[in-house]
């Protein structure tokens, strides 16, 4: 049993307002059901961020190889390399001196994304690296070649404001002097498009939240009775910030690991933020952890942007 799962989904239990984290909401299923929500209509994301990459990768391959030099093209939850790809191919193409490094915590999705690069990009040279997103940083500090890490995909966006400054901070401590940092932001936008995003028709998104709850079934031993909650996003305009929650629509009482956890009918546990910003928001946090704007680049929808920010 994964002790760290279990120690914060009993701490989140107990806490007032109850809440669960969403990094674990990444098990197998979990993963399934976002490549999924990846390819909803009303998931604009992906979509949106797709297309500024695809329509604006010489632009980035001139900012990132800077005066021609050798690059790390470093990536943080690389994931299945969908939009990534578009940036390789053309780097590739266009015969860059360049590393991609992806990280990430899981050996096993490093292995699959190293499996498919060799097959689709044999020319490429993949280091990947297990690891905490800062720990490997340090080591890549000692390089001479210039740093450029990718954090797409508004996955910034489950940091509260201070978390992703604390992050950003963390960030900025890792790099040298030129070293740059590209990410991926959501926008805020009419609150229709945002609201349908995160309550599709079909039912994904709920399913992806409530599969947080099945997980904890399975591996924590807990019971329960998933058909008792109702997914229930929100969004406020004034902030920027998506909420979901899972809502009890009974009294009712679930046991997790020999603790009890009681509910009142309606009660709510807090599951997920995904934060979505404006221009001002962005340059704050950029000039707070230091970092200068090099760049925004946007969809026609002016939906997303992908920052290019340099130490
Ligand atoms: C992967 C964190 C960017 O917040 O939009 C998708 C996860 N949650 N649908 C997001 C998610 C519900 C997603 N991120």
């Amino acid at each position: 049993m994964n002790k760290q799962f279990a120690h914060d989904v009993l701490e989140g239990l107990n806490s007032m307002p109850k809440k669960l984290s969403s990094q674990y909401f990444y098990d197998e299923k979990g993963d399934k059901l976002f490549q999924k929500i990846m390819n909803l209509d009303e998931y604009y994301l992906t979509r949106s961020e797709y297309e500024i990459i695809d329509s604006n990768k010489e632009r980035m391959l001139k900012l990132f190889s800077g005066s021609e030099g050798p690059f790390n093209l470093i990536e943080f939850g690389a994931g299945d390399g969908y939009k990534t790809k578009v940036l390789l191919n053309h780097f590739l193409d266009k015969k860059a001196k360049f590393n991609y490094v992806p990280i990430d915590i899981s050996r096993h999705v490093l292995d699959e994304l190293s499996d498919s690069l060799k097959e689709e990009l044999p020319n490429l040279s993949v280091k990947p690296m297990e690891g905490e997103y800062f720990e490997v940083l340090k080591k890549l500090k000692k390089s001479e070649a210039r740093n450029v890490v990718l954090f797409l995909g508004s996955n910034i966006g489950n940091f509260s404001h201070d978390q992703a400054s604390v992050f950003l901070e963390g960030l900025y401590k890792c790099l040298k002097k030129n070293d740059l940092v590209m990410i991926g932001f959501d926008l805020k936008k009419d609150p229709d498009a945002i609201l349908s995003a995160y309550n599709d028709k079909e039912g994904v998104t709920r399913d992806f939240n409530l599969n947080l709850l099945h997980r904890i079934n399975e591996e924590l031993g807990g019971n329960f009775q998933v058909g008792n909650f109702r997914h229930c996003p929100t969004y406020d305009p004034l902030t920027g910030t998506t909420s979901s929650y899972l809502v009890s629509t009974t009294h009712q009482r679930v046991e997790i690991m020999d603790q009890a956890v009681e509910f009142d009918q309606w009660e709510a546990i807090h599951m997920e933020v995904s934060q979505k910003y404006d221009l001002n928001d962005i340059e704050r946090l950029a000039y707070e952890a230091g970092f200068t704007i090099q760049s925004n680049f946007y969809d026609s929808k002016k939906y997303f942007v992908n920052s290019v920010w340099k130490k």
